[in-house]
């Protein structure tokens, strides 16, 4: 166990949403190992983290337990191969609180096409998709791991979404696109009619 892991495991785990200013984007930079090199004040101000703290650190020293492995797995292989990925992630605070998050990332390379950064940007979600689509889903994964290891959890994974004939990002942003429509709150949805190609809805989500 590294030290990191061994530091998250002291820290108390409890119940209860951090308060913050859910228009604001979280941002972070790493490099290609994920060792955290920069982070903006939001993220500063939601993890409860002073910069010293986090610098040089790898960014699992937010790593909440309620995070299924396989998420991270397939998040990873998509980075690694250089494609951005969008994942709800449920994040650790220092003060034992947690966050739900959506992700979305930049990958930066040098003259050789090699990864030297990433850049991470996080958005809130609504808590309706959490509770009602991503937590039972998540326990499932966990659970899964917890029994038979994080082979059998990607197995599930792949199942349930195979039954929804969609890939985790499209299930993601289906579930959110969905849950925006209902309350009606972008008054353009209904002239789209529901259509919006996902790179259009990720870049509308988080403004770029
Ligand atoms: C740019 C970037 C941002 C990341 N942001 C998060 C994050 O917000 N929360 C998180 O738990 N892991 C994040 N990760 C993934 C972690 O590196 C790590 O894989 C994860 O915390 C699981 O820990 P583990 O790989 O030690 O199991 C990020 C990785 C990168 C490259």
């Amino acid at each position: 166990m590294n030290q990191e892991n061994q530091l998250q495991n002291q820290r108390p785990i409890i119940d209860k949403e951090v308060s913050w200013d859910k228009t604001q984007v979280i941002m972070s930079k790493t490099n290609a190992f994920g060792i955290i090199e920069y982070a903006n004040e939001v993220f500063i101000d939601v993890c409860g983290y002073e910069d010293y703290e986090l610098m040089g650190q790898p960014h699992n020293i937010i790593r909440h337990p309620d995070m299924p492995k396989v998420i991270f797995k397939v998040l990873w292989e998509n980075l690694k191969n250089g494609k951005n990925f969008h994942a709800i992630v449920k994040n650790l605070a220092k003060s034992g609180r947690y966050y739900w998050v959506i992700t979305d990332f930049d990958i930066a390379k040098d003259e050789d096409g090699v990864i030297v950064n990433y850049f991470g940007r996080r958005q809130s979600v609504p808590q309706e998709v959490i509770s009602l689509h991503i937590e039972p889903l998540y326990k499932k994964l966990l659970q899964i791991e917890a029994a038979s290891g994080v082979e059998f959890s990607e197995k599930y994974l792949i199942g349930f979404l195979e039954e929804k004939k969609r890939s985790y990002v499209e299930y993601i942003k289906e579930l959110i696109f969905e849950h925006e429509k209902a309350q009606a709150k972008f008054a353009q949805y209904e002239e789209e009619d529901g259509e919006e190609e996902e790179r259009g809805f990720f870049k509308r989500l988080f403004n770029r």
